[in-house]
This record gives structure tokens, C-alpha cells and sequence, in this order.
């Protein structure tokens, strides 16, 4: 890691929203997905699906399911779960590699996908004392890895990007909701 990477380093985008909900977020393990989620729902009166939570409900721990079944496994009850969650009129967080599956990248084409990105500096903190169980071994530098090689995929589905390293939620939730015309 480097000591001065405070910004993302990602592509900027900026896009027209789909004229419906749900908005969707999307990006890396600890770019604030369910907080700023949290919050957006909140500003605008709608409800917040966070599918890791919703997995967890219905699943029980994510690293649970992985150490038991494995990633594959977690994939599949995950896909089920994201496909129900992008027809609901609400904000939706999605899991950071929620977008590898072809069938949730169709369905994103149609909806407002907002990528958040964050700096490796940004997140380590963020991680830490996390139970995630892709970066349970690798540290910083798996999550590294991951996000560089899942870049081209939230950069070919994102309708607008945020950098979330130096912006705090409540401007990046004025950002979003800018964005989305102020309306839900
Ligand atoms: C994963 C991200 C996690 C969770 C699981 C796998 C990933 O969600 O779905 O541990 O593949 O990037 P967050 O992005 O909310 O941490």
C-alpha cells in the first residue's frame, strides 16, 4: 500500500438514473455500501435492503456459510437473494462480489447502479476487526487484489461513481440524492 493513496483511483462516471427505483450500490468490501444505504433510505423514505443482512436472516453468518459450504455455494443463495431485492422499490446494498454473476449484471442494466469507491488507506481501518472471510487471510493486500481485478465490472455497470474516502456520509448521501433528482 501506498502512504499517500487518499483517493480511489477509480473511473469518474456520471450517467442518467433509470427513472425507477430501487437504486442500487455497489463496490468494494468497506466502501460504506449498507451505511450510506442506510442513510439514503432514510433521507428519502424508502425502504433499505441490505442482501448480506438479509442472507444472514435467512443463512445465518457469511463466514459461516463459507467455511461450511464455500464460496460457491454462498454465490447461488446470494444471486437468490440480490434477484428478489433489485425488483423492490427501495435503496439496495449489494454485496461487493454480488456483481460477479451475469444474471445480477443484466438486471443492474436496467436500474440506477451507484458505485462507491474507496482508497486502500480509506478502508484498512474500516476493516479492521471485520469477520470478512475473503480478506480474512490476505489483509489489505487481498483486498487490493480483489478490487483491481472487479474494477472493469463496476466501472461497465456504475451510472455514477463516488469516491467515499474523504467525503462523509451525509455528503455523499446530498451527492446521491442530487443525482437521483431528489425524488423517490
Ligand atoms: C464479499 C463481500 C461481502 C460479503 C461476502 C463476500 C465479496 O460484502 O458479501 O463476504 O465477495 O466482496 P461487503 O461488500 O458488504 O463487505
Amino acid at each position: 500500500m501506498n502512504a499517500d493513496d487518499t483517493t480511489a483511483e477509480d473511473a469518474t462516471v456520471r450517467r442518467e438514473p433509470a427513472p425507477a427505483l430501487p437504486i442500487v450500490l455497489v463496490g468494494p468490501m468497506g466502501a460504506g455500501k449498507s451505511r450510506v444505504g442506510q442513510r439514503l433510505a432514510t433521507e428519502l423514505g424508502i425502504p433499505f435492503v441490505d442482501t448480506d443482512a438479509r442472507i444472514v436472516g435467512r443463512y445465518g453468518p457469511i463466514d459461516e456459510i463459507f467455511a461450511r459450504e464455500g464460496e460457491d455455494y454462498f454465490r447461488v443463495i446470494e444471486r437468490e437473494v440480490v434477484a428478489e431485492a433489485l425488483g423492490e422499490s427501495a435503496v439496495v446494498s449489494l454485496g461487493g462480489g454480488a456483481v460477479l454473476h451475469p444474471a445480477t449484471r443484466e438486471q443492474l442494466a436496467s436500474r440506477s447502479v451507484v458505485w462507491l469507491q474507496v482508497s486502500p488507506q480509506a478502508v484498512a481501518p474500516r476493516l479492521a476487526g471485520g469477520n470478512r472471510p475473503l480478506i480474512a487471510e490476505g489483509g489489505i493486500e487481498a483486498w487490493i487484489r480483489i478490487r483491481d481485478e472487479r474494477r472493469p465490472i463496476y466501472e461497465s455497470i456504475a451510472d455514477l461513481a463516488i469516491d467515499t474516502s474523504r467525503r462523509s456520509v451525509a455528503r455523499i448521501v446530498d451527492d446521491i440524492t442530487e443525482w437521483f433528482g431528489g425524488r423517490a
